[in-house]
């Protein structure tokens, strides 16, 4: 929506056509929303359409009343009858406190009511009364007795619990009656008042329920049982009170004629024990006859079509005049033969015995009979009455059931002792006295047993208790009829008596409340009843004097009127009607009343004569006796005669204490329609009832002070625009709304603590006065926003030139931008390509390079290739030759063996054959002992010692022999040592070489470290295999030496034998000592081989000296003579086994074996990277050729 719209909508609505209003005397002008009072709906929503001098004509738009007729126009409309609409209003259903509403006004009071109505909430409270509208339906969910349940679970005083989320109800008043009772100890009463059929007596039913339900909770079994047992009494009574005090009425077919107070008392715990009934004013002309469309009490047609017609000896129903009076025989209560029966159980519930129950019936039938009993003018002497022998039967009858004579009771008809000063005097009656005398006697009869069953009742269910009580007053609600008699002022006076009794109470409240909230209440003046009520009951007053009348015998009721004429005439409640005598108006709380005065004082005097009394005290039936009291003695009859207007302000009078001694609470019912059925609203008859139960009178006693109460913060939210003030203290701007608004004065507002509380008037000043300030704002914006838009236009018209100026500039500069961009463009993509060229130079520069230092890295791979590749070839080989010279060795050593163990099998046989010829030369020495003479023997000792002599020289050359020659093994070890050493140093030139170019590799090449290498295996088993064999064999050897040493020096001879021994052996030649010469050339051969070794060393394996660096030290330092002798014993020692001696003695660390060759080189055993699939090569050995990765080399 465009601000132009906006400023349009506001204007339409706030502006309204001011200039056409004319400022009446009414306050009103055409076109505004009003509720204006319609002749038959009341209070109804519409429009004002014209103004009159001091009337409107109004039209009505009420779519939320169905029963009105749309578009319906009102003429003549007081102004009083027009009040002003608030769109407040439109939410006004929704509190469940007509207080709460935003204008607290007949209007909305009544339209809350009716929408509230509408959608089945009949109970609405206004303050402390409970407005309940009766639903004629007892279907409604919300309001069943299974929801009593969540009344009763607050246990507490309704106020004291915070949002409780409950309706109003009945419920809820008996529920906040009973806590304040058992909370303070303090007597309580609910006042339920309204019209006839507005749901009093269902109220006061619908209370006592709850009472006896919520005295229960928390009690023990028992309490619980006595509890109900009691209210089993009460609701028992209940059909005994109904069935002879209420009638049908056009208003309810269950009207209760009398008014009644329970009082339901409770213990010092709370617990219903009891209650006891008073009964107030039954009507008693209803026992007599009843109005067209109305019956006279129920009792009279249950007697007769209940169980004990026969025993009553009723004759047809059509036969009895008072029960065809209202033509209306039938009914929805009390009507039937069951309902009859429902009410003598309940007698018997309450403890009456059946003769007693029996006797009661007698009663209504006796009257039904009775009244059936014609009393007929005289014919010859007029002016007395005579009995219709037609009803003779009646007559009987009735005194039968009465239990008296029936001649006396004609008689006392008929007749009446007047007491004089001379004496008593027995008169005829009158026919209308004689009447009167049956229908007196019926009546008090009537109202006597009527009060016995009351008595009765009270006597079952009344108990003394110490705890409190709560009074429940079902009374008879205001009346108004066409015709209004000394009932209806009665009636009428118990309820202004009450409602002024509310008023004080409501009006202290409201003033307590404007105190709390600070506001000054001197000036209000309360709505006040008590000059009426003092009119009607006080010295003086209508009551009295009436009283006065009937004391005096020749009063008739025009002296009773001319007396309250001249007491009152200036009085303002009373008035007088100029057209009619017998009448005269009282100014009521709820309207004026019209009394007509006819039979007052009969009426009041409700005299019956003592004869009568006395005839029928003297039945035989004790209940029929009891039903009507013994005549006063003349002597204790001081001053005036009982009356019953006297006795009703004596008894309004004591329940008026009581209440004032209780606290009070208020059920007021209505009823909506006279329909008497649900969803009905009859505005107009609503209307009334609200005024005449008081509803009104709490508007009336609110607009007393200030019926308007507004939030602070509402109030500032909604008059926002009539501050003037530039302040945020709440209070100083609610002033300045007031002040500008012209209501700051006292009469008219008072600022409360959270409220701002006004009169009507102030309301309706401060409404206009926000028209105002908004219709301001409206011609204000509506500036501006012209303003604006004249500008706007202009701006427009300028901003379009200036866009065209604009935007040619936009595409000239566009263009030389373009053109700017275009060279910049163009310069960027010539040094870019400049860039592009330079760069592809570079590249192809950097490529070249590349390419260069990739041929040299490939060159530089295939050298490390070629040196490695080499190296490990040249290993390779050096291993191929190690191990087939190592074979060949081998195979040498065990051929050698296989020589030496034949050698050495040969040199045993040889010594065999030795020890055979030395055993036979022994042998020989032996003959030749026992032959050759003692010159012999010392030719032999000669020859011996010559012998021993060349045997010792032999022995020292041997020796001599053998150190040479172990001088020259020594020698030669060391040389071999030496070789190993350089064997050694070799390996480790080799392995240095590889170290160096694993760092060439690794420094240009890195992928050559994440190569990995298995470790080749450690222990040359062939080798060990042979070192074990080796040193089997030179243990074999070394014990077979041994063994040819001894026997090679054989123990010497003896010395006689010794020259013959010689001389033996010169002949037969001695059998020589064996030769160390096998032994020297074994050793020779062993040094050529070692030789051989050596020379293949220096030939195939050794590097050239130059390359080869010496270990000096590790040469220069010869091995432990032990060691080599464990070592190098033998000249079957491999080269292999010798160079692990060196290895193992630790002589030269660094000293290279031909077993570490077999060994992977250190430097790649020291990689850590996981192992690569390292290939086994025959013997056991790592083959170098699969462990290195010769891809990486190359690539890298
Ligand atoms: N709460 C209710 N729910 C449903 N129907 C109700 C309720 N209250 C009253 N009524 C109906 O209205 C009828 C009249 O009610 P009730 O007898 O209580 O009126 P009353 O005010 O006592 O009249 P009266 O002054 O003539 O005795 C009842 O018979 C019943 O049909
Ligand atoms: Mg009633």
């Amino acid at each position: 929506m465009t601000l132009t719209s906006c400023i349009f909508l506001v204007a339409k609505f706030i502006a309204l056509p001011m200039d056409c209003r004319k400022l009446m005397s009414i306050s009103f002008s055409p076109g505004d929303a009003v509720f204006f009072v319609h002749p038959q709906h009341s209070w109804v929503r519409g429009s004002v359409i014209s103004v009159e001098k001091d009337s409107a004509t109004c039209k009505v738009e009420d779519k939320e009343r169905k029963e009105v007729q749309q578009g319906e126009t009102i003429a003549k409309v007081k102004s009083d009858g027009i009040e002003m609409f608030h769109n407040e209003c439109l939410d006004d259903a929704k509190h469940d406190d007509l207080l709460h509403l935003s204008v607290l006004h007949e209007a909305t009071l009544l339209r809350c009511l009716y929408l509230r109505y509408m959608t089945d909430v009949i109970y609405t409270n206004i303050g402390a009364i409970v407005v309940a509208l009766n639903p004629f339906n007892y279907e409604i969910p919300r309001y069943k007795d299974d929801r009593m349940s969540k009344f009763l679970a607050l246990g507490k005083h309704f106020d004291k619990v915070p949002n409780h989320g409950l309706y109003p109800h009945s419920w809820a008043c008996a529920h906040n009656t009973y806590f304040e009772m058992v909370e303070n100890s303090e007597n309580q009463c609910v006042l339920i008042s309204g019209e006839s059929g507005a749901g009093k007596t269902e109220a006061t039913k619908i209370v006592m329920k709850y009472l006896a339900g919520v005295s229960c909770l928390g009690g023990t079994a028992d309490e619980k049982k006595h509890s109900d047992g009691v209210g089993a009494k009460l609701t028992a009574c209940s059909p005994i009170l109904e069935c002879f005090g209420n009638a049908k009425t056009v208003r309810n077919d269950n009207s209760s004629r009398f008014g009644k107070f329970m009082e339901v008392k409770f213990n010092g715990q709370g617990r219903l024990v009891g209650a006891f009934t008073t009964k107030y004013l039954l009507e008693k002309s209803r026992i007599i006859t009843a109005s067209e469309g109305e019956r006279v009490y129920h009792s009279f047609y249950v007697a007769l079509r209940g169980k004990y017609k026969g025993h009553l000896q009723f004759e047809s129903e059509s036969t009895y005049v008072s029960v065809n009076s209202g033509k209306c025989l039938t009914n929805k209560e009390y009507d039937t033969a069951d309902d009859f029966e429902e009410v003598c159980d309940a007698m018997k519930k309450v403890g009456m015995s059946d003769d007693e129950v029996k006797s009661v019936w007698h009663i209504p039938a006796a009257i039904l009979n009775l009244l059936n009993v014609g009393l007929l003018e005289d014919k010859a002497e007029r002016e007395f009455s005579t009995f219709d022998d037609k009803t003779q039967k009646f007559l009987v009858q009735a005194a039968k059931l009465l239990y008296v004579s029936d001649q006396d009771l004609l008689k006392e008809l008929l007749y009446f002792v007047r007491t004089t000063p001379d004496g008593d005097i027995v008169s005829r009656t009158s026919t209308d006295g004689a009447i009167d005398a049956r229908n007196a006697l019926c009546k008090h009869m009537y109202d006597g047993v009527f009060a016995w069953l009351v008595e009765k009742c009270n006597e079952t269910c009344d108990a003394q208790s110490q705890g409190n009580w709560i009074g429940l007053l079902d009374i008879f609600g205001f009346e108004d009829f066409k015709l209004n008699s000394f009932e209806q002022l009665c009636i009428n006076l118990t309820n202004e008596t009450l409602q002024g009794h509310y008023n004080n109470f409501i009006f202290n409240k409201d003033m307590a409340e404007c105190r709390a909230e600070g506001i000054d209440v001197a000036d209000i003046i309360s709505p006040d009843n008590t000059k009426c009520i003092q009119m009607l009951t006080g010295q003086g007053g209508v009551i009295p004097l009436l009283d006065e009348c009937c004391a005096i015998d020749k009063s008739t009721d025009f002296t009773f009127l001319d007396k309250v004429d001249t007491a009152h005439s200036k009085n303002t409640f009373y008035g007088k009607n100029k057209t009619s005598r017998d009448t005269f108006f009282v100014r009521h709380y709820a309207g004026d009343v019209t009394y007509t005065i006819t039979s007052w004082i009969e009426k009041n005097k409700d005299t019956l004569r003592d004869q009568m009394k006395l005839l029928i005290r003297r039945s035989t039936d004790k209940i029929v006796a009891q039903s009507l009291p013994l005549p006063v003695p003349k002597e204790q009859q001081k001053g005036k005669a009982p009356t019953v207007g006297g006795f009703f302000a004596l008894q309004l009078r004591s329940l008026m204490e009581k209440i004032n001694a209780t606290n009070p609470h208020w059920i007021r019912c209505v009823k909506p329609h006279p329909a008497k059925k649900a969803l009905h609203f009859d505005g107009v008859m609503t209307m009334k009832q609200l005024e005449s139960s008081g509803v009104l009178g709490t508007v009336k006693i609110r607009k007393a002070g200030y019926p308007v109460r507004i939030q602070n913060e509402n109030f500032l939210k909604k008059y926002r625009v009539c501050v003037t003030v530039s302040t945020a203290d709440p209070m100083a701007r609610i002033e300045s709304v007031l002040t500008n608004a012209g209501v700051s004065d006292k009469k008219f507002s008072q600022k409360g603590r959270t409220k701002v509380f006004l009169k009507t008037e102030a309301l309706t000043r401060l409404e206009r006065f926000r028209d105002e300030c908004l219709k301001e704002i409206a011609s204000t914006l509506q500036r501006i926003g012209y303003g604006y838009i004249d500008r706007k236009k202009c701006f427009l018209q300028y901003v379009e030139k200036h866009r065209a100026e604009l935007l040619r500039q936009k595409k000239e500069r566009e263009e030389r931008e373009r053109a700017e961009r275009e060279a910049e463009e163009r310069a960027k993509r010539e040094a870019e390509e400049k860039a592009r060229l330079l760069r592809e130079a570079e590249e192809r520069r950097r490529k070249r390079e590349e390419q260069k230092l990739q041929e040299k890295k490939n060159s530089a791979a295939i050298c490390m290739q070629r040196y490695v590749r080499g190296g490990l070839c040249r290993l390779r080989v050096f291993r191929q030759v190690l191990e087939e010279t190592r074979a060949k060795f081998e195979a040498q050593r065990e051929a050698q063996f296989v020589e030496e163990r034949r050698a050495a099998r040969a040199i045993d046989a040889k010594r065999q054959a030795s020890e055979k010829q030395w055993i036979s030369w022994l042998n020989n020495v032996d003959h030749l002992k026992k032959k050759n003479s003692v010159d012999q023997q010392r030719q032999v000792k000669h020859d011996e010692q010559k012998r021993r002599i060349n045997v010792r020289e032999l022995c020292r050359k041997e020796d001599e022999d053998r150190q040479a020659l172990d001088a020259e093994e020594a020698h030669d070890r060391q040389a071999l040592m030496v070789r190993c050493e350089m064997l050694a140093s070799h390996k480790k030139y080799l392995r240095d070489q590889e170290t160096r170019a694993k760092k060439m590799f690794e420094t240009q090449t890195n992928p050559l470290h994440s190569a990995t290498r298995a470790p080749p295996p450690t222990a040359n088993h062939r080798s060990a295999r042979s070192d074990a064999r080796t040193k089997e064999i030179l243990s074999d050897y070394a014990a077979s030496r041994a063994k040819a040493f001894e026997d090679f020096f054989p123990p010497p001879p003896p010395k006689n034998t010794f020259a013959a021994l010689s001389d033996l052996s010169q002949q037969r030649g001695t059998p020589g000592r064996p030769s160390d010469f096998g032994s020297r050339e074994r050793f020779q051969v062993a040094k050529d081989r070692w030789v051989a070794q050596d020379q293949y060393l220096e030939s195939h394996v050794m590097p050239t000296p130059v390359a080869r660096p010496r270990s000096g030290p590790t040469v220069s330092q010869p091995p432990s003579q032990q060691h080599l002798d464990e070592m190098y014993s033998g000249p079957h020692r491999t080269v292999g086994a010798t160079m692990q001696h060196s290895l193992d003695s630790g002589q030269a660390a660094t000293r290279a074996t031909p077993r570490r060759l077999d060994q992977e080189p250190p430097w790649l055993a020291a990689q850590p990277t996981s192992p690569a699939p390292s290939v086994q090569n025959k013997r056991g050995g790592t083959d170098l050729r699969s462990a290195i990765d010769w891809d990486a080399v190359f690539n890298a």
